[in-house]
């Protein structure tokens, strides 16, 4: 990941530290940043391994479909979090006044975009326009909001290790930014590298909070069990969502850190 980011757009904390080297961070500190990534990375590698079985041997229109809508749904968390009277204006201009949440106005944007950057992916298919009330969650979807909800109205580290483990480590969105073919891979490919690029401050760069916020070992130990919990659900929402590619022994052998894990995506 070497893109830089406009300073002025982006969540100060993540901003600085995301794309350059801090100095500031002691030895013990990045000891364990690296750590946490490594408790991660096997489940974001699973989730890339998903992916490319899905293409390898489920691939069908229809499938093409019901992932890219899962992803469509999946990016508007924060839409669905307005107040009902909010959602449509919030979702045709990508803006919002002041978030439940207290997300940043860029990311927010962002995250309107990516819906709108599937949902055209799937009108590019179906010739059909889709709109949030055409899509909707999947049960290990709902279960990974479950599991993760209790930590969004957390701690204020809570609440990081919840972000660092959006996205996946942009797993999926580095494999899918690869895709090639005809023109619809072409697309999906320059959707998925502009969603990666984004979403790899939506959720690794949130590794510099955490690194800020975390006071000691029991913390890191904390933050250790959400992110390993979480991944592993991801897992099965991914693997779901990719009309199920990975056998449950696969899956679990996965958890159990049996990949070569996936490269975190900043330098650390
Ligand atoms: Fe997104
Ligand atoms: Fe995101």
């Amino acid at each position: 990941m070497t893109r830089g980011r406009n300073p002025g757009t982006a969540a100060p904390s993540t901003a600085r530290a995301a794309d350059g080297w801090d100095a500031s961070v002691t030895a013990e500190t990045r000891t364990r940043m690296r750590d946490l990534v490594a408790v991660a990375a096997p489940s974001w590698a699973g989730e890339a391994e998903i992916v490319c079985s899905y293409f390898a041997t489920r691939r069908t229109v229809e499938r093409d479909v019901a992932w890219l809508a899962a992803q469509a749904w999946k990016e508007t968390r924060l839409v669905r979090a307005l107040p009902a009277e909010a959602r449509s204006g919030s979702l045709a201009a990508g803006t919002v006044e002041a978030h439940p949440e207290a997300v940043s106005e860029v990311k927010f944007a962002e995250e309107v975009k990516h819906f709108h950057l599937l949902v055209g992916l799937i009108e590019m298919i179906t010739g059909a326009r889709v709109g949030i009330e055409d899509l909707r969650e999947l049960p290990e979807e709902s279960r990974l909001q479950a599991l993760r909800a209790p930590y969004r109205a957390g701690t204020p580290l809570e609440r990081a290790v919840v972000d660092f483990t959006e996205g996946g480590g942009g797993a999926i969105y580095q494999v899918l930014g690869g895709v090639d073919g005809g023109p619809l891979e072409r697309r999906m490919a320059a959707v998925f590298r502009e969603i990666h690029d984004d979403e790899v401050f939506h959720g690794p760069a949130v590794i510099h909070s955490i690194a800020a916020l975390a006071r000691g070992p029991d913390d890191w130990s904390h933050a250790a069990d959400l992110v390993g919990r979480i991944g592993h659900q991801r897992l099965r929402m991914r693997n779901e969502m990719f009309s199920f590619p990975l056998s449950e022994t696969r899956r679990d052998e996965i958890a159990a850190g049996h990949i070569k894990p996936w490269p975190f995506p900043l330098a650390l």
